[in-house]
């Protein structure tokens, strides 16, 4: 006598774990709207930072009815060269999202003339380096807890033949806008360099990318004639942004490096850097010197 066979027809496949969302810094306008729009194109969850939530929403919405990706949010910040702003945008994700596999630090501007922040910051540094450094941070642990994960920062060839004054970080000293913006790109890069060594073995990748130069909104915060020759001349030589987003976007999402990190790519492809960029204890220096200063900066506004 045969036995009742149990076999019936095979149990569905547990349902893929939620691969967590992808944050986009400074996602309204530029470089960052088009990375978001790539990354929500290719079906994953995108949350737009931007300045002000209404504007964020807006862009979302917009990303969201083009690439016909439900799941494209926003999160509203007021500036990201204050801390106390990147400390809420950390919190706001943490509280929101319990998965962040994809941290892109986009946003970024180069100031004609030395400001200051009313956190006392020279804006360039507060802007391009620790913001980034303080987002990652924060969003350390979750990053790690949502492994594979991978962060990307849009650093810049604008790094080349730039030395980093270590006495004088928030250049006081002196200050040229070109200088102090190629020096906050390598600031970034050996950054990137360092997160990468401290991740290590973490499933989480983090990388500097290159965009070529390319026609965005680059620039025109500073208004006049600088403004203006930056616009002419990236409509002149600059690149669409949807070529400016590619090597971003590739970083961020091609299974091909999903395990390269520490690296600075520029057209998709590794590349030395200065060799200023590949220094590792100016970089560990570095990642000392501004974690003293995120952790002295005022915590609210
Ligand atoms: N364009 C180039 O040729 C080029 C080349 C190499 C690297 N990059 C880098 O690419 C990144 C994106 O630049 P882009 O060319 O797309 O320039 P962009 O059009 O001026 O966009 C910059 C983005 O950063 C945001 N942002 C600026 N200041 C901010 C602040 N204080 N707080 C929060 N968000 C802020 C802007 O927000 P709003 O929308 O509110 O203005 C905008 O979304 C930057 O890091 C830049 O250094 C650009």
């Amino acid at each position: 006598m045969s036995t009742p066979s149990t076999e019936g027809p095979p149990p569905p496949p547990p349902p893929a774990p939620d691969p967590g969302v992808a944050v986009v810094t400074g996602a309204t306008s530029g470089l960052g709207r088009e990375i978001a729009l790539e990354i929500a194109a290719r079906g994953r969850a995108v949350v737009v930072v931007g300045r002000g939530a209404d504007r964020a929403e807006a862009v979302a919405k917009e990303i969201g009815r083009v690439t016909g990706n439900p799941r494209v949010e926003w999160i509203g910040v007021a500036d990201l060269s204050r801390p106390s702003e990147v400390r809420k945008l950390a919190a706001e994700i943490l509280a929101r999202y319990p998965r962040v596999s994809l941290l892109v630090n986009n946003a970024g501007a180069i100031f004609r003339r030395r400001e200051v922040t009313t956190d006392g910051l020279e804006r360039t540094f507060a802007l391009n380096v620790l913001a980034p450094f303080l987002l990652t941070e924060l969003l350390a642990d979750r990053l790690r807890a949502s492994a594979p994960a991978r962060v990307v920062n849009v650093a810049s060839a604008a790094h080349y033949r730039h030395r980093i004054n270590f006495a004088d970080l928030q250049s006081q000293q002196h200050y040229s806008g070109y200088a102090v913006y190629g020096t906050s790109k390598l600031e970034l890069i050996l950054l990137t360099r360092e997160f990468a060594r401290r991740f290590a073995g973490s499933g989480v990748t983090v990388n500097a990318v290159h965009p070529g130069f390319v026609a965005s909104g680059f620039g025109q915060n500073n208004g006049g004639g600088f403004a203006f020759t930056v616009r002419v001349v990236g409509r002149l030589f600059g690149r669409s942004l949807a070529r400016g987003a590619d090597t971003p976007v590739f970083v961020a999402t091609d299974p091909s490096v999903a395990t390269v990190t520490g690296e600075y790519f520029s057209d998709r492809v590794v590349h030395a850097g200065d060799p200023a960029s590949r220094d590792t204890r100016a970089a560990s220096a570095l990642f000392e010197q501004v974690g003293a200063i995120a952790s002295t900066a005022p915590a609210s506004a």
